[in-house]
């Protein structure tokens, strides 16, 4: 599969490396409106979860062009991943698509959930296939987690708990009218992860507070279901200067807990009957696994369906009455 990538920056890169792990994968194109970047110099992209080692792109076998549209009309390209700031999604998802191309979009998919409407709308009567990157629907733990609760295999959930925090990232993230603050940029893994495990809430009641980006930077929610006790995410960006990053989760089934902390050699445990033990999930993040399915699908002809464009607008959907229910003190009903 020939890939076009959309943005060079943290997310760019990192997918230009997971690719590197994929069989039959080749990127074969970059976009980027800086044209250092676009050069295949990526000096001083930073990450979360990975620092990158990747400086220089080799460039003999790659086209760059600083103009988005030079990449989505390559008629060699026919996966173009859009990696650029959220805000442009919309722009860049739904010409990529309308060109008739495959298309992965990086998270949250839109700004707005009336923006990533657009996007799921094209991608309904697209010839491509189309997929949000949500990539802790990937994350090997995470599948292990999802895939316990779906066969209840210890039981029931009764409470399940979120929890990533950071501190403040540098550029446009500091601009909630670009990166939607914390709430929508980081804290809706989270949200679509629960989303993914439980459907849709009847409610959320949320609070929190603004900080560096205007938006909400800082937020915990309840997540109201009939059928789990208890459902929690916090996310924040309010952590002290070089705090780092925290990603963690626990699942608390009837019989068993499930618990993962990014920072641990072996991040998942799972304590039952008297002991705790790890869980190997295999090694790798949920990036390659992420791009490797949608690489699949395409290979095979089969429509993606671990994760949809109208599951990401949901997701969005979510974490707008969030916000609003943390902005009024009152529980949102969804
Ligand atoms: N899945 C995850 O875990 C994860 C993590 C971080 C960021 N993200 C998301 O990925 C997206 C990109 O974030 P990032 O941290 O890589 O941003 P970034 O600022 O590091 O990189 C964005 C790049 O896009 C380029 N760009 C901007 N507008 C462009 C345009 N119109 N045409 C071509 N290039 C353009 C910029 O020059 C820059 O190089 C955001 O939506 C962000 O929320 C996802």
């Amino acid at each position: 599969m020939r890939i076009g990538i959309i943005g060079l920056g943290m997310m760019g890169r990192t997918h230009y490396e997971a690719y590197q792990e994929i069989d039959g994968a080749q990127v074969v194109a970059v976009a980027d409106q800086d044209p250092k970047r676009a050069s295949g110099d990526l000096s001083g992209t930073g990450g979360n979860v990975l620092q990158g080692g990747l400086t220089h792109l080799p460039m003999d076998r790659i086209k760059g062009t600083t103009n988005f549209l030079d990449l989505i009309n390559m008629s060699d390209v026919e996966i173009v991943d859009v990696c650029v700031p959220t805000t442009q999604h919309v722009e860049l998802a739904t010409a990529a698509l309308k060109a008739g191309k495959h298309v992965l979009c990086e998270k949250p998919l839109a700004r707005t959930s009336a923006d990533a409407e657009k996007i799921a709308s094209a991608a309904r009567s697209a010839k491509g296939f189309f997929m949000p990157a949500m990539c802790m629907r990937f994350w090997p733990q995470w599948a292990w987690i999802k895939q316990a609760v779906a066969e209840k295999r210890y039981g029931a959930v009764r409470a399940a708990t979120f929890r990533r925090v950071a501190s403040m990232p540098a550029g446009w993230y500091r601009d909630g009218k670009i990166s939607g603050g914390a709430a929508l940029d980081l804290h809706i893994h989270d949200t679509d992860f629960v989303q993914y495990l439980f459907g849709m809430p009847k409610a959320v009641s949320s609070r929190g507070y603004a900080k560096t980006s205007g938006e909400i930077d800082h937020i915990a929610t309840q997540f109201i279901y009939d059928d789990v006790p208890l459902v929690t995410a916090e996310g924040s960006w309010c952590l002290g200067d070089g705090y780092g990053f925290t990603m963690q989760c626990n699942v608390n089934f009837e019989n068993a807990t499930a618990d993962f902390d990014l920072a641990r050699e072996q991040p998942l445990r799972l304590s039952e009957n008297g002991r705790t033990e790890p869980i190997d999930c295999g090694p790798g993040f949920g990036y390659a696994a992420e791009l490797r399915y949608f690489v699949d699908c395409v290979k095979k002809g089969q429509k993606p369906t671990v994760v949809t464009g109208d599951d990401a607008v949901r997701s969005i959907k979510i974490v707008e009455a969030e916000v609003q229910s943390t902005r009024s003190g009152q529980m949102v009903r969804i």
